[in-house]
């Protein structure tokens, strides 16, 4: 596999999947890396390609709801009120699993992790198959997410035999992740759908998204999502002070203050600043620049989660 194939062609994605290969597929929240989620040797050629540890489980992409009750035991009437509200859409759900998940898929976890994504090629392409696909986000272990065909190309070139392309994703931030064990909600992961949007359904949900060393959501390891640089999160005036004779640039919401750099929206969306956040990591961990100062956004909405991935990012290099 030299040459890698990046193109439109379901039936041909559809073909290398039921043969047990694996393909990236486009989501509205970042590229996944899919294979037969019922299919073990199919499942660990994932972790393989993506240099993943086996502790670290994998969401179940799927087409349709009905699709929910052949992979889990229990779906409970407020996780069915939740996911009837923003599915297809940047929301998993952790629900307790049934045998026919394969233990490589869970981790070994009795749950599973279950999401129909928004878009309309790989919803497509999930209702022409007979399987759900099992996906992480088609980066190597503990980089930064791909929000384009282009980026996973750049990373996973030779690897896997086909990307299908669906434009950017315009999400552009991984999905929120809500456990209900035990019926019990609780978010497992800030991510493209808003506590504000869920807890506008569900009342109030409890959000526990620490990281340890054997996290319930491994995503939620404290160096996840990081570029190679470091980068170190602050006020800009404060860390340019602090730090004038390094070559920064700086990762902004809206105003730069006159520094080399990105700003993720001028107009101060924060749903425009999360679609465009991954792109700008990547272009600013590519620059000749030593080091990224990168602003706190507010803690509301999509700037959640956005300073959870700028925090993870950090992580390795906190000021
Ligand atoms: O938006 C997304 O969720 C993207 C697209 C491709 O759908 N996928 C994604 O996958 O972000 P990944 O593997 O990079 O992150 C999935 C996270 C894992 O880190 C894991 O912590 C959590 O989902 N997860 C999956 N199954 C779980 C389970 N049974 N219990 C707890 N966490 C689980
Ligand atoms: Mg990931």
């Amino acid at each position: 596999m030299e040459e890698i194939l990046i193109g439109t062609d379901l039936q041909l994605a559809q073909n290398f999947l039921e043969k047990g290969d694996c393909v990236a597929i486009p989501t509205e929240t970042v590229y996944g890396l899919a294979a037969n989620a019922l299919n073990p040797e199919a499942v660990a050629k994932i972790f393989e390609i993506k240099n993943r540890p086996a502790f670290d489980p994998l969401i179940v992409h799927i087409g349709s709801l009905d699709q929910v009750d052949a992979l889990a035991l229990h779906f409970p009437e407020i996780a069915q009120k939740l996911v009837r509200k923003f599915w297809p859409g940047p929301l998993t759900i952790i629900l307790p699993k049934k045998n026919i998940v394969p233990d490589l898929v869970s981790s070994g976890l009795n749950t599973v992790g279950i999401r129909m994504p928004d878009h309309p090629i790989t919803l497509a392409l999930l209702r022409n198959l007979d399987f759900p696909l099992a996906a992480p986000s088609a980066n190597p272990f503990g980089y930064i997410s791909p929000t384009t065909a282009r980026h996973v190309a750049d990373q996973l070139a030779g690897k896997l035999p086909y990307i299908l392309n669906g434009g950017p994703c315009h999400v552009g931030i991984e999905s929120t992740i809500v456990s209900f064990i035990n019926d019990i909600p609780q978010v497992l992961r800030l991510g493209g759908l808003s506590i504000e949007a869920i807890e506008a359904v569900i009342g109030k949900t409890t959000v526990s998204t620490q990281s340890t060393s054997n996290p319930a959501a491994p995503g939620m390891l404290s160096s996840h999502y990081a570029p190679r640089k470091p980068l170190v999160m602050g006020d800009i005036a404060d860390l340019v002070k602090k730090h004038e004779q390094l070559d920064f640039e700086v990762l902004a919401f809206r105003d730069l203050q006159g520094h080399p750099g990105i700003a993720l929206s001028k107009a101060g969306d924060l749903r425009e600043a999360a679609s465009n956040l991954f792109a700008a990591l990547r272009t600013l961990d590519q620059s000749e620049s030593d080091i990224i100062f990168a602003e706190p956004f507010p803690e509301t909405g999509l700037g959640r989660a956005i300073n959870d991935r700028l925090r993870r990012a950090a992580g390795r290099h906190t000021d």
